[in-house]
């Protein structure tokens, strides 16, 4: 593996005089010079091809690098079956993120891709300049640097959304990296009238880079602690699932779980033993972690999620569907088509059931009777619960509202519904050992059955750590539920994905929505063919017009919790 890696760099220091654009631009103009004084001597069109064949290859195709891993978080844990190392390769290669090329120095500022420089252009219809719903609109967009220079290296991320404010309409688009600096977002047209294109860059390539290095290098920037407590003696302790290789001299107590193999670990009280562990909580943030050269990739007004402007217009009208053709998706066959999409401020999911409105608390209870919820997961999961215990009686349990457990439960419509949260790692407050579960367990002391709902949804405190680690720990949940499938068949799987946040310059670092992009893939490509219903969070959030916020606002916690019930109980009369 290492033999690759050291094969790629050299071939890139041999190449780089005449791959990379602009670092040896002496070199570049001294061949154009020496060709043109070649080529002029015989005519000036030969020089006019061979100029724009040397430009083309500045700007060749890189192609994808094969993930190598050098995290040491990755040999902790049960060592992986055959199948289990099978399938971590296949999620590795599915999550593969473009390189940038090898430069003897870091990029300059001013030559990292520039939001503001770089531009999109619609492409015209392909039929007589007119655009029908089913049609499938592209946009390209070519990146620029601070310079104005065009970018002739992928790796940008960059989010497309096609909404219309007046229609309360909006869907995510997908964005093809064509790695030589122009990407394409593509759109599905799902309603007439007009339709506004949007594209933002999340993170330069660049600034991708540095978080790639902090996930694989620094795995431990965020860590927690454990109070030990034993008759009068108190002592707080440091604690982390990722233990550097020089650990060994360390005292360390080994909190890894017997059932699941989920590795944890604390430092050693000085006093008193690790039997003595009461609590775990969230403890800090290494520091520091950019260069002062990095942090400039992470600034808000300027290249950290923002807006590309179109080169002309950003927008175009959406004729109705053409008559002859059956169903929208019959006719999208061979599109992109993404999960679903708003109207009117409604999402409308393009797979499995369609979405009733749950608009009144006899709806809600009358869909939920004779049911068992049980909500696993972090705070992005809480906000089910607290909207749904709008509806059933909240029981009171004693505990904090945001750590819980917590319970709901009507009593004359047999409904109760409970949250936990999911084992460490989790950023809370303190939470007593005892309440401190991984789901994978609590879903082995399930019985299941057609009444029974788990719903789950855990990303959010996995973004900062090694990807492996939230590949393990999928596996292990995935392994339970599929034991629980076969004890009692027709338990409903509900999984909500990971969704856009807020960002700045610091809580990139161990939040960015590039590492939650990470854990969505592999959540997707995981837990495939399991029947599951997907809540998909990620596109509600990026199709929605409401600015990114980790606690999504209520109008989209709304039509999830609709999206979710009209799974609980579908309509008769449609199924
Ligand atoms: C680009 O940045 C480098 C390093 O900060 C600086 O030396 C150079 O002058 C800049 N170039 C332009 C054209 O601004
Ligand atoms: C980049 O690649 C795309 C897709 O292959 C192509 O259409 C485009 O012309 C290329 N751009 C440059 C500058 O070479
Ligand atoms: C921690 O305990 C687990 C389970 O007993 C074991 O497999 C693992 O090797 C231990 N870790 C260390 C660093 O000793
Ligand atoms: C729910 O409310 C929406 C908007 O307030 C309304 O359009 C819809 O008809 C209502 N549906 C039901 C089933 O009450």
């Amino acid at each position: 593996m290492f033999t690759t890696e050291n094969e790629e760099v050299a071939n890139h220091g041999r190449l780089k005089g005449i791959i990379i654009c602009r670092s040896k631009c002496a070199l570049i103009f001294l061949i154009l010079a020496l060709s043109g004084l070649i080529f002029l001597l015989r005519n000036i069109l030969t020089l006019e091809v061979s100029l724009a064949s040397v430009i083309v290859s500045f700007c060749q195709k890189r192609p994808l690098p094969s993930y190598q891993t050098h995290t040491f978080c990755s040999h902790l844990g049960l060592k992986p079956t055959q199948d289990e190392a099978l399938e971590d390769r296949y999620l590795l290669k599915a999550i593969a993120w473009p390189k940038l090329p090898a430069r003897p120095a870091p990029v300059p500022l001013n030559q990292t891709s520039d939001p503001v420089h770089s531009l999109f252009t619609i492409l015209p219809s392909k039929v007589q300049k007119e655009w029908h719903v089913g049609d499938q609109l592209e946009a390209l967009v070519q990146m620029h640097d601070f310079q104005g220079s065009p970018k002739c290296y992928g790796g940008d991320f960059l989010v497309a959304r096609l909404h219309s404010p007046e229609l309360q309409a909006g869907v995510a688009g997908t964005v093809v990296d064509h790695l030589n600096g122009s990407y394409s977002a593509l759109f599905p047209l799902l309603w007439g009238g007009s339709a506004q294109v949007q594209i933002t860059m999340v993170h330069s390539s660049e600034a991708v880079a540095v978080l790639q290095r902090l996930r694989e290098e620094r795995p431990n920037r965020v860590f927690f602690k454990s109070l030990f407590r034993s008759g009068k003696l108190s002592e707080t302790t440091t604690c982390i699932p990722c233990l550097p290789p020089d650990s060994a001299q360390q005292s360390l107590c080994n909190y890894t779980n017997l059932h699941t193999g989920e590795p944890w670990y604390c430092l050693k009280p000085k006093l008193l033993s690790c039997d003595t562990r009461i609590n775990h909580a969230m403890g800090g943030y290494e520091k520091p972690l950019y260069t002062n050269k990095e942090a400039l990739l992470f600034q808000s007004r300027i290249n950290l999620k923002i807006v590309i402007h179109a080169s002309g217009p950003d927008r175009i009208n959406v004729l109705p569907q053409k008559i002859g053709t059956q169903s929208l998706l019959q006719f999208m066959e061979g599109v992109y088509t993404p999960a679903g999409y708003y109207y009117q401020g409604t999402w409308r999911p393009l797979y499995g059931t369609s979405v009733r409105k749950f608009n009144d608390s006899s709806s809600i209870t009358q869909c939920l009777t004779g049911k068992v919820i049980h909500m696993y997961g972090d705070s992005t999961m809480r906000q089910w619960f607290e909207y749904l215990s709008a509806f059933i009686p909240d029981f009171n349990l004693h505990r904090s509202k945001r750590v819980g457990p917590l319970m709901a439960v009507d009593f004359k419509h047999n409904i109760l519904m409970n949250y936990r949260c999911h084992g460490p790692p989790i950023r809370i407050l303190p939470v007593s050992t005892s309440e401190l579960r991984y789901v994978a367990n609590e879903l082995d002391g399930l019985a299941g059955g057609p009444d029974t709902v788990v719903v789950f949804s855990i990303w959010a405190h996995f973004t900062s750590f090694p990807i492996e680690v939230y590949i393990r720990r999928m596996r292990h949940i995935r392994q339970a539920l599929v034991r629980l499938l076969d004890r009692g068949p027709g338990t409903l799987v509900i999984i909500r994905s990971a969704n856009f946040v807020a960002m700045d310059q610091t809580t990139s670092k161990h939040s960015s929505d590039w590492f939650s992009l990470q854990i969505d893939k592999v959540l997707r490509t995981m837990f495939k063919g399991l029947g599951a219903v997907f809540v998909d969070a990620w596109e509600m959030t990026l199709a929605h017009h409401s600015p990114h916020n980790i606690h999504p606002p209520p109008p989209i916690i709304k039509n999830m919790v609709d999206l979710i019930l009209s799974h609980v109980c579908p309509d008769k009369k449609k199924s």
